[in-house]
């Protein structure tokens, strides 16, 4: 249905029976002829108005005053997942989020219309048939009848889900960066006097005797030092873009190496590693650094499992990448844990830094690969590693 405030009766002239005189005939005629052009026109117009409202890509929708849709375009069909059969003569209000609802929003909207005759650029949130929560940019218009009394209103709807999350993402980015520039700046000063309290502490345990109870402390502090060194050289590393340095290699190879190295690490005593799938696959790989991204995330399943379990790498590629799945039966993670999984200092461990994934992250981005993450909570997680095969 498309609503319209304008009536435009057209009627074609009058025929039949006539007493004028033949020049008289011809105006009539031509008259006739001027409104059937006429009529055309306008129906040209009409179905041009009609393509515009019908087939924009923005959502345009008309509500009465008492909120019920009367017009409902493709472009609304294609945002809220309702067809204008579904939807015309019922209430908008299925499209209002319930707080949004409880707030009265529409009537609020529809005042601020109705008093300034529109409302631009006013962003809220709507639902979708199937449930999603949408961003929508709303620009209104009040509309009149021919005696100028306000009918409702006319609404054209921007979905902008995609691209506020994508601003929101930017500006996430960036205050990272500036912070990261920061804790570069502060993880290179630590670094130094760092290194001098751990010579002295040695020196300080190279003079106690060996039964000396206080050696138990100096060990301890020795260990904290040497946790902050760790923090403070991951910080430095992520600060810095990495430079693989690529070599030609076959998967499967390169993966055993790595895990023949780890079943010899005596803190995965109790943690077995298995290797399936097509390791056969070239692959243009650091392993160097594959051992750094593998060896972070075999820590993260091993703390996950309690430190005993099996850890399985599953390999696989195609033409165009490769791939390493390491899968864990450990806790997994929610959904609000796995929104931040890479984000630096982000850790839920009493102990951990929460650079591993970061690290992870920046080495897999130097070698323009992937990394992602499937996690669920109680139910292990798998992180999956792809390269390109041609670089
Ligand atoms: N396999 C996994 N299972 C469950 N949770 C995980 C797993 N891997 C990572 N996580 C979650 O992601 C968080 C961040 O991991 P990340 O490796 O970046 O830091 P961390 O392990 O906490 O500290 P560290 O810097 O010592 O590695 C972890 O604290 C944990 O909550
Ligand atoms: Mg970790």
């Amino acid at each position: 249905m498309l609503y319209s405030p304008f009536n435009v009766t057209l009627r074609p002239a009058p025929d039949g029976p006539t007493t004028a005189p033949d020049h008289t005939a011809m105006t009539n005629l031509q008259q006739q002829h001027e409104g059937e052009q006429l009529k055309g026109e306008l129906r040209a117009t009409r179905a041009r108005l009609k393509s515009i409202l019908d087939d924009s890509a923005d959502g345009i929708l008309v509500l009465d005053r008492e909120n019920r849709i009367l017009h409902w375009n493709k472009g609304a069909e294609r945002i809220f997942g309702s067809t204008a059969d579904d939807v015309v003569d019922t209430s908008f209000d299925t499209f209002v989020p319930d707080d949004l609802k409880q707030k009265g929003e529409l009537a609020e909207i529809a005042e601020r219309v109705e008093r300034d005759g529109f409302l631009a650029d006013y962003e809220t949130r709507r639902v979708a048939k199937d449930g999603r929560v949408l961003i929508v940019n709303i620009t209104s218009t009040l509309l009149r009848d021919g005696s100028g009394q306000a009918v409702g209103r006319s609404s054209i709807v921007r979905d902008v889900t995609e691209s506020k999350k994508i601003h929101e993402e930017l500006l996430r980015t960036r205050h990272l960066a500036s912070i990261g520039e920061m804790a570069a700046t502060v993880a290179h000063e630590i670094r130094n006097p760092l290194a001098g309290i751990s010579g002295a502490i040695q020196v300080i345990r190279d003079g106690l005797d060996d039964e000396d109870p206080r050696r138990n402390v100096v060990r301890e502090m020795l260990e904290h030092v040497s946790r902050l060194d760790d923090t403070v050289r991951d910080m430095l590393l992520l600060s810095k873009p990495w430079q693989p340095v690529r070599q030609a290699c076959v998967l499967g190879d390169v993966v055993e190496k790595i895990l023949a190295d780890m079943r010899a690490h005596p803190e995965f005593d109790n943690v077995r590693f298995s290797c399936e799938g097509d390791g056969g696959h070239d692959a243009r790989i650091d392993p160097l650094l594959l051992e750094q991204v593998m060896m972070n995330l075999f820590q993260n399943a091993a703390d996950a499992m309690g430190w005993r379990g099996e850890i399985t790498c599953r390999l696989d590629g195609d033409d165009r990448k490769v791939s390493i799945e390491v899968l864990d039966h450990g806790s997994g993670c929610s959904d609000e844990v796995r929104g931040k999984l890479f984000d630096p200092f982000f850790t839920t461990k009493v102990h951990g830094t929460g650079l591993g994934l970061a690290v992870c992250k920046s080495i897999m981005d130097s070698h323009r690969g992937e990394i992602e993450i499937e996690a669920e909570a109680g139910r292990g997680t798998t992180v999956k590693l792809s390269f390109p095969k041609g670089e």
